[in-house]
C-alpha cells in the first residue's frame, strides 16, 4: 500500500503499523528503508525474510532527533568521546555509528553482534515517523535499505514497490516522500575499537570526519564485523556493470559500432555511440552523481541491455561513496 507522506494521517498510520509489529517502507535522506520496531524480534525477522537477507547481517537502528541521547543510551552500552563529537556535529544526518550494544536490546536487529548500528536520519518524513512511533513506545526503528538482498538500493517509493511487488499489498505500507536527496547510503563508522574505523564510505569525507572526531579515521581490516554494504559484490543490477576510463570506452564503442546495442553507457566525457544506445550523462559534481546513481542504474537496467559501461569516477575523496558503490555493482 502506497501512501502520500505529506498527509499527517499517513505518518500516524505508519507509526501505528510499526508499533503493531508491521513493516513500513520509508524515505530517509540517503535511501528508502524497510522499517520495523527494532525491539520487536518477530517484526525484525520479517525484514530479513522480505529482503532475503542472511539473519547474521546486522541492521541499522534509526532514532528520533528530539532525544537522540536517550535513544542512544537505550541501545548502546557506552559511547566513546570521539563518537559523542560525531553525534553532536553530524546528527541528524547520513552517518551511522557502530557502538557496543546493551545485551538486553535489539539482538535480532543486530544480527547477533555485540554491537549496534545507530543512525539519526535528517529526512523530515523519517523523523516524523520516528517521533510518532515514539509516542506508541517504539524506541528505535531497524531499517536496512528497502531492496532485496544484493540489489540496487531504492531512492524512490516506486523503487520500493518494485522491489517488494511480491509482498501482499497489506503486508507493506510504503510512505512516498519523493526522491532521496543524498542518494547513497550513510557513512558507517565503527566506534567499538577505541578509535574510529570507516566501514562504509558515504557522502561525508574522511577529512571532515577526522576533523570532527579529533582522531585519525582508520580503514577497515579483517577484524571488522560483517556488513552487507561492504561485501565485494553488492548493489548489482541485472545487467553486468563494468568500469572503464574515457579512452577505453571510446575505443570499445568505436570497434563495436552497431554491435554495441546491448550496451548502455553512463559517462561524464563525450563518447560517441551508435544511435539508440541507452545512455545517461554522469554529473560533474559528486553530490549530484550520488543523488541519481541508483536511479540511473535501475533506469539503464530496465532498458534490457546486457551490459552497463560506466566511466570510472574521478579520484577525489568527495567521490569515495560513488566509486565504492560502482565498484561493488561491477564486482
Ligand atoms: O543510509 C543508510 O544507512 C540506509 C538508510 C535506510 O538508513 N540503510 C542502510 O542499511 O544502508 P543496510 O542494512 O542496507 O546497510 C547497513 C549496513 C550493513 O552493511 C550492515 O551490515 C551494517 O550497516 N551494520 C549494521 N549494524 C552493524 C553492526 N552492529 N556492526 C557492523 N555493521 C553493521
Ligand atoms: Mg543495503
Amino acid at each position: 500500500m502506497l501512501l502520500d507522506a505529506s498527509r499527517p494521517e499517513a505518518i500516524e498510520q505508519a507509526a501505528r503499523r510499526l508499533a503493531d509489529g508491521g513493516l513500513v517502507g520509508l524515505p530517509t535522506e540517503t535511501v528508502y528503508g524497510l522499517a520495523a520496531d527494532a525491539d520487536n524480534a518477530s517484526a525484525v525477522r520479517r525484514i530479513f525474510e522480505a529482503k532475503g537477507r542472511p539473519a547474521d547481517h546486522p541492521l541499522i537502528v534509526h532514532v528520533a532527533a528530539d532525544a537522540p541521547r536517550a535513544a542512544v543510551d537505550h541501545y548502546a552500552r557506552e559511547v566513546p568521546a570521539f563518537a559523542e563529537r560525531l553525534i553532536a556535529a553530524l546528527w541528524p544526518g547520513p552517518l551511522t555509528l557502530i557502538l557496543p550494544r546493551r545485551a538486553e536490546v535489539a539482538a535480532v536487529a543486530a544480527g547477533g553482534q555485540d554491537s549496534v548500528g545507530l543512525r539519526c536520519p535528517s529526512h523530515p518524513v523519517a523523523q516524523a515517523v520516528l517521533r510518532a512511533a515514539a509516542t506508541h513506545g517504539v524506541h528505535g526503528v531497524a531499517a536496512p535499505s528497502a531492496n532485496r538482498f544484493g540489489r540496487v538500493s531504492p531512492t524512490s517509493a516506486a523503487h520500493v514497490m518494485e522491489e517488494f511487488a511480491a509482498l501482499a499489498d497489506d503486508a507493506l505500507l510504503v510512505l512516498d516522500g519523493g526522491a532521496c536527496p543524498v542518494g547513497i547510503e550513510s557513512t558507517i563508522v565503527d566506534c567499538t575499537r577505541g578509535h574510529p574505523v570507516l566501514l562504509r564510505p558515504g557522502v561525508l569525507t574522511p577529512a571532515r570526519l577526522e576533523a570532527i572526531a579529533g582522531q585519525p579515521l582508520r580503514a577497515r581490516d579483517g577484524a571488522a564485523p560483517r556488513a552487507s554494504g561492504t561485501l565485494e559484490s553488492h548493489y548489482a543490477p541485472r545487467a553486468k556493470v563494468r568500469l572503464m576510463d574515457a579512452r577505453q570506452l571510446r575505443a570499445a564503442f568505436q570497434v563495436l559500432g552497431e554491435d554495441a546495442r546491448h550496451i548502455a553507457l553512463y559517462a561524464r566525457s563525450p563518447i560517441e555511440t551508435a544511435r539508440g544506445t541507452p545512455r545517461r550523462r554522469m554529473p560533474e559534481d559528486a553530490e549530484d552523481a550520488a543523488r541519481e546513481l541508483f536511479a540511473v542504474l535501475r533506469e539503464l537496467d530496465a532498458t534490457g541491455v546486457r551490459l552497463i559501461w560506466v566511466e570510472t569516477p574521478p579520484d577525489g575523496p568527495e567521490w569515495d561513496g560513488v566509486r565504492d558503490r560502482l565498484s561493488r555493482a561491477a564486482a
